[in-house]
Parts: C-alpha cells; structure tokens; sequence
C-alpha cells in the first residue's frame, strides 16, 4: 500500500490539463493502485483523479460503494438529462456545493488492462463520473457551484 499526498485548492497543478495514457503499463498500474489507496485512506472519497496527488495523467479511480472502478483516458460520449447535485472533493476539505450534473453520462475509457470499456452512470455515479473527469481538465466543483 502506498499512500500519495492530495493536493489542496490552491495548488496550481489542480488547475493544469491533465495528458492522456499512451500505454498502460505497470507504470500506470501502480499509480492506480496508490490512488485506490490514497482515496481509500481518505475514508469519505467517493473518486480520485490523478492531478490531486500531483499526477498530471487522465487516471480517474471511483468506489462508490459498488467496488473500485478504474479509468485510463475517460471521455464522456453521452450526457443525459439533469440533476441537482451536492459536492464535495478530497482536495477542497470542508467544503460542499449544490451544482447541476447531468443524470446519466455514459463514459469510454481503458481499463487498467489497456482494453476499452463502455460504462453508463446515473445518480451519484453520474456526479463522480463528471466530477473526476472535470479534474482532468483542470476544473474544480467550486467553479460550477449554484449554491
Ligand atoms: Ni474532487
């Protein structure tokens, strides 16, 4: 187990555009493994992206209660409907929001094995799937907040 440091808000690679996985290898895998366990760690994460430990690749790992997911290059292809959401994010303690998600998002990505997958999130997973994909692009929750 190999715990990383999250970054807090402030920190400027929070705000840097994440590059995405040309191959994924152990390399990969471990960092992965260590966010799984950084987020793990954490007790109330729900997602992790890799810029919050300093890592400026498109790697996302996910657990919201229905095991771990783990995400190479994630891009969502579809958006569904709307919900009302509250936010919160390991990288901003503290700190929760209401913000507009949509309800269902449908996302393609490689899994730690380099194959692609096809995932369909609505509800909570929904959020998360937006919520850590936005990290990649340097987004945080507080800048979509309503309330
Ligand atoms: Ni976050």
């Amino acid at each position: 187990m190999a715990l990383r440091e999250i970054r807090l808000f402030g920190d400027e690679i929070l705000r840097k555009k994440s590059r995405n996985v040309e191959v994924v290898d152990d390399k990969i895998r471990q960092i992965l493994d260590d966010m799984a366990d950084t987020m793990y760690n954490a007790g109330n994460g729900a997602g992790l992206a890799a810029p919050q430990v300093g890592i400026l690749k498109r790697l996302v790992v996910i657990d919201m209660g229905q095991g771990l997911i783990k995400l190479v290059n994630p891009q969502i292809i579809k958006k569904e409907g709307k919900q009302e959401v509250i936010e919160g994010c390991l990288s901003i303690p503290n700190k929760w929001g209401k913000l507009i998600r949509p309800a269902k998002v449908t996302v393609k990505a490689l899994n730690e094995n380099g194959e692609e997958i096809i995932l369909t999130g609505t509800g909570d997973l929904a959020k998360c799937f937006c919520h850590e994909i936005d990290h990649l692009e340097g987004i945080l929750f507080t800048d979509l907040v309503t309330e």
